[in-house]
């Protein structure tokens, strides 16, 4: 072999050695490390079976809005829908995007993610639908992200669901809504409840995408396939312009070979729709929630707050955000 061969294979090394280092994080300043050969394989070979790439750096916008509105839609419960609205926005808000963050969930959990006291709230997403002189933007909270705006949500919402059966256009409600503020955002993320009744529906009539967190379990698959039926129906009836954005698995732990058959199935399934970034699980996540922080700031350097850079750049080199 020539030297400069070597030298060149020394190259290739050195990158993948940066690459599993950055895989191997030590957490709560204990000595797990989640770093292991398998990591190793998913350094060279992504999760998802393409080989593993870095995404371009989004150029600065020149100016903002309109706004692409993506819903994040599963109705099955705890597969990581807040916690990703949260941080993609975050990451997206990095990168100099505006984004508006609609909590569509009468649990709130992502008002609270972001700060906000649920009984202190004035006006929520609630009065936004069901009182048409109330002014969006006055229900529009700052967040401490900068470039991240918060429709907040509480219990009221939950009335939303019966009393919207009454209304003419019931499933255009949020759409009209969002009309107004769509000029001053790059990218509108609707938290969505684990449920495909009509405060859901409201969102996927109102979306121009849709992001589908799944958590990498068997189990998990099932709810899929409703889903699809569900966002067909809507794009049949209410929204053509919808389309499924992607699929994206969450968490992923690279020592089990039941994390990858799943992902193997869900490539079967959706091909390229599903994202290549994979979201590791990590106690992070729920430790950042406790600080009522998206991971980007509060852990700006773990493997999660980089797994949701990737994906806002991923998001945006597919044409999913401008
Ligand atoms: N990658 C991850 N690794 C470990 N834990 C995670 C990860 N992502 C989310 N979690 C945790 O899993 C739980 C559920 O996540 P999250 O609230 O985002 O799900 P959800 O789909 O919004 O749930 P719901 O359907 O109830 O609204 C939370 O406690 C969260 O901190
Ligand atoms: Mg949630």
């Amino acid at each position: 072999m020539g030297s400069s061969a070597a030298a060149g294979g020394a190259a290739a090394g050195k990158i993948v050695v940066e690459r599993v280092v950055r895989y191997v994080s030590i957490e709560r300043g204990s000595a797990t490390l989640e770093g292991t050969e398998l990591d190793l394989e998913d350094a060279i070979m992504g999760p998802t079976g393409r080989p593993y790439r870095e995404f371009p750096e989004p150029a600065p916008l020149a100016s903002h809005g309109p706004a692409r509105v993506i819903a994040m839609v599963n109705q099955k419960g705890g597969v990581g829908k807040t916690t990703s609205t949260i941080n993609l926005a975050a990451a997206l808000a990095e990168y100099g995007r505006r984004v508006l963050l609609v909590d569509f969930d009468p649990q709130g959990a992502l008002s609270a993610g972001l700060g906000a006291n649920p009984h202190e709230l004035d006006l929520t997403v609630y009065n936004v639908l069901m009182d048409r002189k109330v002014n969006i933007r006055d229900a529009i909270q700052q967040t401490g992200v900068d470039g991240v705006d918060l429709l907040p949500a509480n219990i009221d919402l939950s009335a939303a669901e019966v009393q919207l059966v009454n209304e003419v256009a019931r499933e255009q409600v949020l759409d009209r809504a969002l009309k107004s503020v769509e000029d001053d955002y790059d990218v509108v993320l609707i938290d969505c409840q684990p449920s495909l009744g009509l405060l859901t529906v409201n969102a996927l009539t109102a979306a121009h995408g849709v992001i589908i967190p799944l958590i990498c379990e068997f189990f998990a698959l099932r709810a899929v396939a409703l889903l699809v039926e569900t966002i067909e129906k809507v794009q049949d009836r209410l929204n053509p312009r919808l389309q499924v954005d992607g699929v994206l698995a969450t968490m992923y732990d690279a020592r089990t070979l039941h994390s990858r058959e799943v992902i193997s199935r869900l490539v079967e399934a959706f091909g390229d729709k599903v994202f290549e970034t994979v979201i590791k699980r990590s106690i992070k996540f729920a430790d950042a929630t406790v600080a009522a922080e998206p991971i980007t700031s509060y852990a700006g350097n773990h493997i999660g707050a980089d797994a949701y850079r990737r994906l806002a750049k991923e998001l945006i080199s597919r044409g999913g955000a401008p």
